[in-house]
């Protein structure tokens, strides 16, 4: 018997999870095609037993399936398997072998937000290039287990290129429903090059949703979008993997952009899983960081105290955020509950300016995980966060997702006419077309050098 075999053995065996209502609590089996409670019109979560077992034995168990070359244990996702129990048959997986992002040290960004250090857990270095894919891996097992033909999902274009990919990995068809002229490029293309039907729909992402709810009642067709909580299953082991890297002690704050509030819940869902099974001593306060424009989480916490969803008509530059009516707001005002964090709204100037900053770190993401940074600055000034504690933000996307936007951004057409333009300018590097000759080269070098 190998080593693995045995391990194997020794963990126990977690029961299969049921569908329950957040609203009304109500158990179901089978959920309904929009993933919304027949009773209520709440969304599901996946729950389950987990049995007593002492915390350093999985924790060793894991590690070990690092080491392994079998395609489930080299998954970020599937090597947590055993807090994954969604699936009858693990023959059903589809992996691209998501997950293992690394987690940086940001010197630069520590300093801007006035902290001693400061850690990045970059999901922009998945397989298709945002958080995505951890979420995907799960729900499109799903939907292969059930013999799904078709999957679809309205996208702001992550998800949208994560699902396109996934699918085709699968041998599924995919539909892809994208707000026309509002997503970002790099995130387009994937979806035509994994293959996916493309609609570009004259509307918002909040429109390509509504669109969506309603063919999944009349096609026969499986809905990706993160109603369905088996996204949230995959993405929760975020929380397992950075614990992980952190050696089991859990970071006193952890950052999370905020769009259609999924993954802020799933983070937190993790997290709460993780402390309930005595895997963690204490839970990290998470945060959850919105543009102004795209505020609607915000301005249900401060206006409602979290009791009633306030939709916004949403605009922000962060396309892959430009959310008014996000679906998981009541699981994402539960975790910060839970976690004593709080949720906070930053300006396209300061998501503009916190970008650059990431990328000057050498890390780089995509304008919608830079308001985590931005975000952090201001619960710094408010006192929320202490210069001396532990805090990781959670940057989602890549940064080639969105080139048009730096690209923008350094040669100084990005809010040109509504931004901070002095806070913008410290960190502006634009291309400079010169001759061809090293007499027009080298002045250039020596200027820029003087400045160090
Ligand atoms: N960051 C990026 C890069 C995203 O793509 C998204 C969401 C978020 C943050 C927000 O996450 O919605 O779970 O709160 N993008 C979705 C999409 C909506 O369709 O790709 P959330």
């Amino acid at each position: 018997m190998s080593h693995s075999a045995q391990a194997v053995e020794q963990m126990p065996q977690v029961s299969h999870h049921k569908l329950q209502c957040i609203g009304c609590g109500a158990n179901c089996a089978e959920a309904s095609a929009d993933f919304r409670c027949e009773n209520c019109g709440d969304l599901f979560e996946a729950v389950y037993d987990w049995p007593e077992i002492e915390a350093e034995t999985v924790q060793r168990f894991w590690l070990r399936r690092r080491t392994s070359l079998g395609p489930l244990d080299q998954s970020g996702v599937w090597r947590f398997r055993d807090f994954l129990p969604i699936l009858q048959d693990l023959n059903h997986v589809i992996t691209l072998r998501e997950g293992n992002t690394p987690l940086y040290q940001m010197p630069g960004g520590a300093k801007s937000a006035g902290v001693e250090t400061l850690l990045a857990k970059h999901q922009g270095m998945n397989p298709t290039g945002s958080f995505k894919d951890t979420g995907m891996t799960a729900a499109i097992s799903v939907a292969k287990e059930k013999g799904f033909r078709w999957v679809a999902c309205a996208s702001t274009g992550n998800t949208s290129a994560s699902m396109a990919a996934y699918a085709a990995r699968a041998g599924m068809r995919s539909l892809v429903l994208i707000p026309e002229g509002k997503i970002a490029w790099g995130k387009l293309a994937q979806s035509l090059e994994y293959g996916a039907v493309t609609l570009q729909l004259r509307t918002d992402f909040d429109g390509c949703v509504n669109v969506l709810t309603e063919l999944v009642h009349r096609y026969p067709i499986y809905l990706l979008n993160s109603m369905n909580p088996y996204r949230l299953e995959g993405q929760k082991t975020l929380a397992f993997e950075l614990l992980e890297q952190l050696e089991w002690e859990a970071p006193d704050h952890i950052v999370v952009p905020g769009g259609n509030l999924a993954n802020s819940s799933a983070i937190g869902k993790g997290m709460l899983e993780l402390h309930r099974a005595g895997l963690i001593r204490r839970l990290p306060q998470i945060h959850v960081i919105q543009a102004e424009g795209a505020n609607a989480l915000v301005r249900t916490v401060r206006e409602t105290g979290g009791k009633k969803l306030v939709p916004v008509k949403a605009e922000t530059l962060a396309t892959a955020i430009r959310i008014g009516n996000p679906a998981s707001w009541k699981k994402a005002v539960r975790v910060v509950e839970a976690t004593g964090g709080s949720v906070e709204q930053v300006t396209e100037t300061e998501i503009a300016v916190a970008k650059a900053e990431i990328g000057e770190d050498g890390i780089g993401c995509e304008p919608a995980s830079a308001a985590t940074l931005a975000g952090l600055k201001k619960l710094v000034a408010q006192g929320l966060v202490r210069k001396n504690e532990s805090v990781v933000l959670v940057l989602t996307g890549h940064v080639l997702k969105d080139p048009e936007y730096s690209l923008k951004f350094h040669q100084g057409e990005l809010l040109k006419d509504t931004g901070d333009q002095a806070a913008m300018e410290l960190h502006r590097r634009p291309p400079i077309v010169l001759d061809g000759t090293v007499d027009a080269v080298l002045p250039m070098l020596e200027s820029a050098g003087k400045n160090e």
